[in-house]
């Protein structure tokens, strides 16, 4: 449903071209949900808001396409785009607050939402509802969707303002948003970073059930592996604006091949080992503005070797649908 190939985005700005998104290349099958995780600054919001034609000034699209249900997004007017967006492809963003507005009620933002995709027209009985009529069976659908994403007492918490909600509510509220539009693909950015240990588990229940019940693929963002792990069927690692390791969630987290994914994995607590002993990965990450096109891990790198230096890199095939990009497999 969804092929990226060498997506390249860069910002221009006075410390010169940061490359937040190098050459990236993605598939996502229908109804899968797929995890893209990587340090802070890796360039993952930017990949989100590349797919959606969210980029502008100073942020500009070099190169690669984006084939949606057999269609390149980046040859489409912004007219199209914006049809496409909230009706097919839904955005849920890190921070709530960002997407709803304050001085809105929140059953109004949702039944706006439904309004600008049309879809009340087409389920109204017999077509048109006019003046209060209308009004009721938007209310009514607004209803059933805050119900589906487990806000209690719809028919009184319609008439609240955002900050009348929790967090998690307005969570749910915005997920009530995307759900308006009956996309086909969410893209969740840190959904629940905001949120505390046990509200995350709730959402991310949410999301997977509406995941089962809809078949909506899904590419969740998260500096999270764990919850990667038991949320997406895929997992894409990303390094420095580049995907350098991409495959089945079993795969990457059991022979993980890229250094860098190793060391992501020796650096977080796993349940269950007693005395485990972590290990950061040594130095930090590079200056998006200064890449020269070698590897942008080498200086981190305990198996870095004279031919990381060398040749542009290419995702290399390990088997089984399981994807590097490293000298070391090529
Ligand atoms: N408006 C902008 N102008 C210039 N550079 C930007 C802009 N937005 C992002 N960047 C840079 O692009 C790179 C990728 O940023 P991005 O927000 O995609 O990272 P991220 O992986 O989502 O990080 P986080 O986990 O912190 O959200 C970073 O180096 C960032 O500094
Ligand atoms: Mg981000």
């Amino acid at each position: 449903m969804l092929a990226i190939e060498r997506l390249t985005m860069i910002y221009e700005t006075k410390r010169g071209r940061v490359k937040a998104v190098n050459k990236v290349d993605l598939s996502l099958g229908k109804g899968e949900i797929l995890g893209l995780v990587g340090e802070s600054g890796c360039g993952k919001s930017a990949t989100l808001l590349t797919i959606l034609g969210l980029v502008s000034y100073p942020g500009k699209v070099t190169g690669g396409r984006i084939i949606f249900r057999g269609e390149d997004l980046l040859q489409k007017t912004p007219a199209a785009l914006r049809k496409i967006r909230g009706k097919e492809i839904a955005m849920i963003f890190q921070d709530p607050m960002t997407t709803l507005n304050p001085v809105f009620k929140v059953g109004d933002q949702i039944r706006e939402s439904l309004q600008i995709h049309g879809l009340l027209n087409e389920q109204a009985e017999g077509g048109r509802f006019k003046g209060r009529k209308r009004k009721e069976s938007e209310m009514d659908r607004v209803y059933q969707l805050m119900r589906e994403v487990g806000i209690p007492s719809p028919e009184k918490r319609y008439f609240e303002y955002p900050f009348q909600f929790s967090g998690g509510m307005q969570q749910r509220a915005i997920i009530a948003i995307a759900l308006a539009c009956s996309a086909q693909l969410l893209l969740a950015d840190e959904p629940t970073t905001a949120l505390d240990v046990t509200i995350q588990a709730q959402i991310l229940e949410l999301l997977a059930k509406i995941n089962r019940e809809r078949e909506t693929a899904m590419i969740l963002v998260t500096h999270n592996l764990a919850m990667a792990a038991e949320f997406c069927q895929r997992i894409a690692v990303m390094y420095a604006g580049e995907i350098v390791e991409q495959g089945s969630t079993d795969e990457v987290l059991e022979k993980p091949q890229h250094p860098y994914t190793q060391g992501l994995l020796r650096s977080i607590p796993r349940i269950g080992k007693v005395k485990q002993k972590l290990e950061p990965i040594p130095g930090t990450v590079p200056d998006l503005a200064a890449l020269d096109g070698t590897c942008p891990f080498y200086p981190r790198c305990a198996q870095a070797r004279p031919a990381c230096l060398e040749d542009e890199r290419s995702l290399e095939d390990v088997g089984g649908g399981h994807w590097v990009k490293c000298a070391l497999y090529s």
